[in-house]
Protein backbone atom coordinates (compact mmCIF):
# COMPACT_ATOMS: atom_id res chain seq x y z
CA UNK A 1 0.00 0.00 0.00
CA UNK A 2 1.25 3.50 -0.51
CA UNK A 3 2.33 5.57 2.13
CA UNK A 4 0.87 8.93 2.47
CA UNK A 5 3.34 10.36 5.37
CA UNK A 6 6.42 8.62 4.61
CA UNK A 7 9.17 7.16 1.79
CA UNK A 8 10.34 4.21 2.24
CA UNK A 9 13.48 2.71 -0.07
CA UNK A 10 16.91 0.73 0.89
CA UNK A 11 20.24 1.32 0.24
CA UNK A 12 22.59 -1.03 -1.31
CA UNK A 13 19.60 -3.40 -0.41
CA UNK A 14 20.78 -3.84 3.37
CA UNK A 15 19.85 -0.90 4.92
CA UNK A 16 15.91 0.20 5.38
CA UNK A 17 15.80 3.64 5.39
CA UNK A 18 12.54 5.79 6.19
CA UNK A 19 12.17 9.79 5.05
CA UNK A 20 9.61 11.44 7.25
CA UNK A 21 7.40 13.27 4.46
CA UNK A 22 4.77 15.88 5.85
CA UNK A 23 7.01 18.80 4.88
CA UNK A 24 4.23 21.55 4.71
CA UNK A 25 3.56 20.36 8.59
CA UNK A 26 7.22 20.53 9.21
CA UNK A 27 6.79 16.50 9.54
CA UNK A 28 4.64 17.02 12.59
CA UNK A 29 3.39 13.67 14.01
CA UNK A 30 0.42 12.46 13.70
CA UNK A 31 -1.15 8.74 14.31
CA UNK A 32 -1.04 8.27 10.64
CA UNK A 33 2.17 8.55 10.37
CA UNK A 34 2.88 6.69 13.58
CA UNK A 35 1.39 3.64 11.88
CA UNK A 36 2.61 3.83 8.52
CA UNK A 37 6.19 4.25 10.43
CA UNK A 38 5.74 1.27 12.91
CA UNK A 39 4.86 -1.02 9.44
CA UNK A 40 7.39 0.41 7.92
CA UNK A 41 10.42 -0.74 10.71
CA UNK A 42 8.40 -3.84 11.22
CA UNK A 43 8.55 -5.00 7.89
CA UNK A 44 12.28 -4.22 7.51
CA UNK A 45 12.88 -5.85 11.00
CA UNK A 46 11.14 -9.15 9.49
CA UNK A 47 13.08 -9.23 6.33
CA UNK A 48 16.54 -11.01 6.57
CA UNK A 49 18.28 -9.25 4.05
CA UNK A 50 17.87 -5.97 6.01
CA UNK A 51 20.25 -5.48 8.89
CA UNK A 52 19.83 -1.75 10.13
CA UNK A 53 17.45 1.20 9.70
CA UNK A 54 17.36 4.49 9.23
CA UNK A 55 14.89 7.40 10.03
CA UNK A 56 15.54 10.69 8.74
CA UNK A 57 13.31 13.99 7.79
CA UNK A 58 13.87 17.04 6.01
CA UNK A 59 16.58 19.82 5.83
CA UNK A 60 14.72 21.70 7.44
CA UNK A 61 12.71 19.44 10.44
CA UNK A 62 13.27 15.86 11.40
CA UNK A 63 9.80 16.56 13.11
CA UNK A 64 8.81 19.61 14.73
CA UNK A 65 6.55 17.31 17.57
CA UNK A 66 3.10 15.56 17.61
CA UNK A 67 0.79 17.49 15.24
CA UNK A 68 -0.62 20.04 17.26
CA UNK A 69 -3.77 21.19 15.43
CA UNK A 70 -4.68 17.46 15.83
CA UNK A 71 -4.11 17.54 19.07
CA UNK A 72 -5.75 20.53 19.52
CA UNK A 73 -9.43 19.34 19.74
CA UNK A 74 -8.62 16.11 22.10
CA UNK A 75 -10.20 15.92 25.67
CA UNK A 76 -8.92 13.63 28.42
CA UNK A 77 -11.36 10.71 27.20
CA UNK A 78 -10.12 10.74 23.71
CA UNK A 79 -6.45 10.60 24.54
CA UNK A 80 -7.16 7.49 27.47
CA UNK A 81 -9.26 5.88 25.75
CA UNK A 82 -7.26 5.26 22.68
CA UNK A 83 -4.40 5.20 24.43
CA UNK A 84 -2.68 8.38 22.41
CA UNK A 85 1.45 7.77 22.32
CA UNK A 86 1.00 3.83 23.48
CA UNK A 87 -0.74 2.49 21.15
CA UNK A 88 1.02 3.11 17.96
CA UNK A 89 3.89 5.32 18.55
CA UNK A 90 6.42 3.42 19.87
CA UNK A 91 6.36 0.35 17.95
CA UNK A 92 9.98 1.54 17.40
CA UNK A 93 10.68 -0.10 20.67
CA UNK A 94 9.79 -3.82 19.27
CA UNK A 95 12.44 -3.43 16.58
CA UNK A 96 15.10 -5.66 17.40
CA UNK A 97 17.81 -4.54 14.36
CA UNK A 98 19.52 -1.23 15.08
CA UNK A 99 17.56 1.73 13.98
CA UNK A 100 19.70 5.32 13.62
CA UNK A 101 18.10 8.72 13.30
CA UNK A 102 19.52 10.88 11.25
CA UNK A 103 18.19 14.17 12.26
CA UNK A 104 18.71 17.70 10.46
CA UNK A 105 16.63 20.82 11.61
CA UNK A 106 13.97 20.61 14.29
CA UNK A 107 13.92 17.70 16.35
CA UNK A 108 11.40 19.11 18.59
CA UNK A 109 8.73 17.37 21.37
CA UNK A 110 7.83 14.29 19.67
CA UNK A 111 10.08 14.57 16.87
CA UNK A 112 12.90 15.02 19.83
CA UNK A 113 11.59 11.88 21.55
CA UNK A 114 11.04 9.58 18.10
CA UNK A 115 15.06 10.56 17.73
CA UNK A 116 15.71 9.42 21.41
CA UNK A 117 13.46 6.07 20.85
CA UNK A 118 16.47 4.83 17.93
CA UNK A 119 19.59 3.66 18.93
CA UNK A 120 21.42 7.03 18.36
CA UNK A 121 21.23 9.99 17.33
CA UNK A 122 23.14 11.55 14.22
CA UNK A 123 22.94 15.03 14.16
CA UNK A 124 23.70 17.58 10.98
CA UNK A 125 25.47 20.50 12.16
CA UNK A 126 21.57 22.80 11.60
CA UNK A 127 19.99 20.46 14.32
CA UNK A 128 18.10 21.81 16.99
CA UNK A 129 16.42 19.44 19.64
CA UNK A 130 13.80 20.55 22.43
CA UNK A 131 10.95 20.11 24.51
CA UNK A 132 8.54 22.98 24.15
CA UNK A 133 5.78 21.05 25.28
CA UNK A 134 5.62 23.47 28.46
CA UNK A 135 4.73 26.17 26.10
CA UNK A 136 1.55 24.73 25.24
CA UNK A 137 0.63 23.88 28.82
CA UNK A 138 1.54 20.32 28.48
CA UNK A 139 4.35 18.12 29.11
CA UNK A 140 6.42 15.43 26.79
CA UNK A 141 4.29 12.33 26.35
CA UNK A 142 6.15 10.14 24.34
CA UNK A 143 9.10 9.59 26.57
CA UNK A 144 10.90 13.17 26.62
CA UNK A 145 11.12 13.03 30.46
CA UNK A 146 12.41 9.79 31.06
CA UNK A 147 15.13 9.41 27.95
CA UNK A 148 16.14 12.97 28.18
CA UNK A 149 17.53 12.65 31.51
CA UNK A 150 18.97 9.33 30.44
CA UNK A 151 20.92 11.06 27.71
CA UNK A 152 21.98 14.72 28.93
CA UNK A 153 21.53 14.22 33.01
CA UNK A 154 18.59 15.98 35.24
CA UNK A 155 19.74 19.68 35.17
CA UNK A 156 20.03 19.89 31.28
CA UNK A 157 16.74 17.64 31.09
CA UNK A 158 14.92 19.77 33.68
CA UNK A 159 16.25 23.33 31.89
CA UNK A 160 15.14 22.05 28.59
CA UNK A 161 11.68 20.56 29.87
CA UNK A 162 10.80 23.49 31.80
CA UNK A 163 11.92 26.19 30.17
CA UNK A 164 10.96 25.08 26.15
CA UNK A 165 14.79 25.97 25.09
CA UNK A 166 16.44 24.32 22.19
CA UNK A 167 19.74 22.90 22.49
CA UNK A 168 21.87 22.99 19.43
CA UNK A 169 23.85 20.13 17.72
CA UNK A 170 26.82 21.25 19.07
CA UNK A 171 25.36 21.10 22.61
CA UNK A 172 23.57 18.38 22.21
CA UNK A 173 26.78 16.17 21.19
CA UNK A 174 28.11 17.57 24.36
CA UNK A 175 25.49 16.41 26.31
CA UNK A 176 25.30 13.10 24.80
CA UNK A 177 22.29 13.18 23.55
CA UNK A 178 23.46 12.52 19.90
CA UNK A 179 26.69 10.36 18.63
CA UNK A 180 28.33 12.48 16.03
CA UNK A 181 27.83 16.00 14.71
CA UNK A 182 28.27 16.17 10.98
CA UNK A 183 27.82 18.52 8.04
CA UNK A 184 24.57 18.98 6.72
CA UNK A 185 25.74 17.57 3.13
CA UNK A 186 27.17 14.76 4.50
CA UNK A 187 24.80 13.35 7.04
CA UNK A 188 22.82 10.81 4.78
CA UNK A 189 26.56 9.88 3.38
CA UNK A 190 27.44 9.02 7.14
CA UNK A 191 24.40 7.79 8.17
CA UNK A 192 24.38 5.42 5.58
CA UNK A 193 27.98 4.59 6.33
CA UNK A 194 27.51 3.79 9.78
CA UNK A 195 24.42 2.04 8.97
CA UNK A 196 26.12 -0.58 6.20
CA UNK A 197 28.97 -0.87 8.45
CA UNK A 198 26.69 -2.64 11.01
CA UNK A 199 24.90 -4.57 8.48
CA UNK A 200 28.19 -6.24 7.86
CA UNK A 201 28.91 -7.57 11.14
CA UNK A 202 26.83 -10.59 12.37
CA UNK A 203 23.34 -9.54 12.54
CA UNK A 204 22.81 -11.98 15.98
CA UNK A 205 25.61 -10.42 17.81
CA UNK A 206 24.44 -6.76 16.35
CA UNK A 207 21.18 -7.70 17.99
CA UNK A 208 22.60 -8.65 20.93
CA UNK A 209 24.51 -5.84 21.75
CA UNK A 210 21.51 -3.84 21.55
CA UNK A 211 19.79 -5.67 23.69
CA UNK A 212 22.38 -5.78 26.08
CA UNK A 213 22.74 -1.76 26.00
CA UNK A 214 19.17 -1.22 26.50
CA UNK A 215 19.27 -3.16 29.51
CA UNK A 216 21.66 -1.06 31.11
CA UNK A 217 18.42 1.61 30.98
CA UNK A 218 15.85 -0.79 32.71
CA UNK A 219 16.36 -2.37 36.31
CA UNK A 220 19.49 -2.70 38.55
CA UNK A 221 23.32 -2.58 37.14
CA UNK A 222 23.76 -6.21 38.63
CA UNK A 223 20.76 -7.53 36.39
CA UNK A 224 22.15 -5.60 33.39
CA UNK A 225 25.85 -7.33 33.83
CA UNK A 226 24.16 -10.41 34.34
CA UNK A 227 22.01 -10.29 31.57
CA UNK A 228 25.24 -8.87 29.26
CA UNK A 229 27.10 -11.93 30.64
CA UNK A 230 24.67 -14.39 29.43
CA UNK A 231 24.29 -12.81 25.99
CA UNK A 232 27.71 -12.80 25.81
CA UNK A 233 28.03 -16.65 26.77
CA UNK A 234 25.46 -17.51 24.03
CA UNK A 235 27.82 -15.52 21.20
CA UNK A 236 29.79 -18.93 21.26
CA UNK A 237 27.15 -21.12 20.34
CA UNK A 238 27.05 -19.06 16.75
CA UNK A 239 28.92 -19.59 13.63
CA UNK A 240 29.26 -16.25 13.29
CA UNK A 241 31.26 -16.10 16.31
CA UNK A 242 33.81 -19.17 14.84
CA UNK A 243 33.80 -17.30 11.66
CA UNK A 244 34.59 -13.79 13.38
CA UNK A 245 37.67 -15.11 15.57
CA UNK A 246 39.03 -17.06 12.83
CA UNK A 247 39.01 -14.18 10.21
CA UNK A 248 40.82 -12.66 12.84
CA UNK A 249 43.41 -15.17 13.78
CA UNK A 250 44.40 -15.82 10.00
CA UNK A 251 44.20 -11.93 9.06
CA UNK A 252 41.22 -12.07 6.81
CA UNK A 253 37.93 -10.35 6.69
CA UNK A 254 34.84 -11.83 8.06
CA UNK A 255 32.14 -13.50 5.98
CA UNK A 256 29.09 -13.05 8.86
CA UNK A 257 26.69 -15.71 7.83
CA UNK A 258 24.22 -14.65 10.90
CA UNK A 259 23.56 -17.95 12.20
N1 LIG B 1 2.16 20.49 14.68
C1 LIG B 1 1.45 20.94 13.62
N2 LIG B 1 1.92 21.82 12.72
C2 LIG B 1 3.17 22.28 12.90
C3 LIG B 1 3.97 21.87 13.99
C4 LIG B 1 3.41 20.92 14.90
N3 LIG B 1 4.12 20.43 15.95
N4 LIG B 1 5.16 22.50 13.92
C5 LIG B 1 5.10 23.28 12.82
N5 LIG B 1 3.90 23.16 12.21
C6 LIG B 1 3.43 23.84 11.01
C7 LIG B 1 3.11 25.31 11.29
O1 LIG B 1 1.81 25.43 11.83
C8 LIG B 1 3.23 25.91 9.93
O2 LIG B 1 2.06 25.62 9.20
P1 LIG B 1 1.38 26.77 8.25
O3 LIG B 1 2.42 27.05 7.21
O4 LIG B 1 0.16 26.10 7.72
O5 LIG B 1 1.13 27.94 9.13
C9 LIG B 1 4.36 25.11 9.28
O6 LIG B 1 4.47 23.91 10.05
C10 LIG B 1 5.69 25.83 9.35
O7 LIG B 1 5.91 26.21 10.71
P2 LIG B 1 6.34 27.72 11.13
O8 LIG B 1 5.74 28.72 10.19
O9 LIG B 1 6.03 27.86 12.57
O10 LIG B 1 7.90 27.62 10.87
P3 LIG B 1 9.06 28.41 11.64
O11 LIG B 1 10.32 28.11 10.87
O12 LIG B 1 8.71 29.83 11.86
O13 LIG B 1 9.15 27.74 13.09
C11 LIG B 1 9.20 25.86 14.61
C12 LIG B 1 9.53 26.38 13.20
C13 LIG B 1 10.10 26.57 15.65
C14 LIG B 1 9.51 24.37 14.62
C15 LIG B 1 7.72 26.15 14.95
O14 LIG B 1 6.91 25.65 13.89
C16 LIG B 1 7.25 25.47 16.22
O15 LIG B 1 7.52 25.97 17.30
N6 LIG B 1 6.51 24.33 16.11
C17 LIG B 1 5.90 23.67 17.23
C18 LIG B 1 6.94 22.87 18.02
C19 LIG B 1 6.28 22.21 19.22
O16 LIG B 1 5.70 22.84 20.08
N7 LIG B 1 6.40 20.85 19.30
C20 LIG B 1 5.85 20.08 20.38
C21 LIG B 1 4.51 19.55 20.02
S1 LIG B 1 3.70 18.74 21.38
C22 LIG B 1 4.35 17.18 21.45
O17 LIG B 1 5.22 16.83 20.66
C23 LIG B 1 3.78 16.28 22.51
C24 LIG B 1 4.50 15.00 22.71
O18 LIG B 1 5.42 14.92 23.47
C25 LIG B 1 4.05 13.79 22.03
Amino acid sequence: MANEFIEVRTEGGKVGVVTLNRPKQLNALNNGLMDELGAALKAFDADPAIGCMVVTGSEKAFAAGADIGAMASYGFADVYKNDYITRNWETIRSIRKPVIAAVSGFALGGGCELAMMCDFIIAAENAKFGQPEIKLGIIPGAGGTQRLPRAVGKSKAMDMALTGRMMDATEAERAGLVSRVVPLDKLMEETLAAALMICDYSQIAVMAAKEAVNKSFEGTLADGIMFERRMFHAMFATTDQKEGMDAFVNKRKAQFKHQ
